[in-house]
């Protein structure tokens, strides 16, 4: 993903792990750059610095997935909502190799993958231009002198609002406490409105909802998720 100006920035996160399995980097080989929300539309424009949203979806609702992990949740809804394109951003190799697996078995056609870190896709998205973003379980960053390195941070709210359109929804997945509070105070900064009405509202989880590996992960190891809906204000 190219931009003129694109700001350089750190990325505190894991890009790589274990090695690869040779079928996980056949995938990548093979099906990430035809997956790339830029193949389609700067081929026949390379001078325009925004994505084509029209041509790589041809104009359905566009959703947005930050930080996928594995891709479970990205590939669930992208087949249970063929008439809806999402875009992931995972910067973690290994996740998106996991991802590309899962699209082959799933066989989605709806999907675009952006290998690396969410801003620089927000960069290239253009205004209000989402109807609906998942921050599903975003890297905890626990120590308070790290707090500013969580996504509930305006440094990436501002551009994630700038994103989506006008009452737009933005679901946030978390097991953190503390999470919980820095969302619920940064969040409606940057322009949201928290949706909850009664506790069930952040206790249960959404209809649609298929747990994550990392949600998983917190159920075994005895922590409780919380599952808060933002709208973006018109
Ligand atoms: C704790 S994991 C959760 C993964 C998955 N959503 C789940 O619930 O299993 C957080 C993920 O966010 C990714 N991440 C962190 N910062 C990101 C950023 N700026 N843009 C995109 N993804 C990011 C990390 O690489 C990591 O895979």
């Amino acid at each position: 993903m190219t931009h003129p100006t694109r700001p350089h920035r750190n990325f505190y996160g894991r890009l790589k792990g274990k090695s690869l399995k040779s079928s996980q980097k056949t995938y990548i080989d093979e099906d990430l750059a035809a997956l790339s929300p830029g193949a389609v539309g700067w081929a026949e424009n390379p001078t325009r610095t925004d994505l084509d949203l029209k041509a790589l979806f041809g104009g359905k609702p566009v959703w947005l997935e930050i930080g996928f992990g594995g891709g479970e949740h990205l590939v669930h809804q992208a087949a249970q909502n063929p008439d809806v394109g999402i875009i992931g951003a995972e910067p973690y190799i290994n996740g998106v190799a996991m991802l590309l697996g899962k699209i082959r078995r799933a066989n989605v056609q709806n999907l675009a993958v952006h290998p690396g870190d969410a801003r620089d896709l927000m960069d290239v998205l253009p205004a209000q231009s989402v109807d609906r973003a998942f921050l599903l379980y975003p890297d905890p960053w626990p120590k308070k002198r790290h707090h500013r390195r969580r996504f509930v941070t305006q440094e990436h709210l501002v551009p994630l609002a700038e994103t989506l359109k006008p009452g737009a929804i933005l679901r946030v997945a978390t097991d953190i406490p503390d999470y919980v509070r820095q969302a619920l105070e940064e969040v409606p900064k940057a322009g949201f409105d928290w949706l909850a009405e009664c506790p069930a509202d952040w206790r249960e989880p959404w209809d649609d909802w298929l747990s994550t590996r990392y949600e998983q992960k917190a159920l075994r190891e005895g922590r409780t998720p919380h599952y808060l809906t933002f709208r973006r204000a018109s």
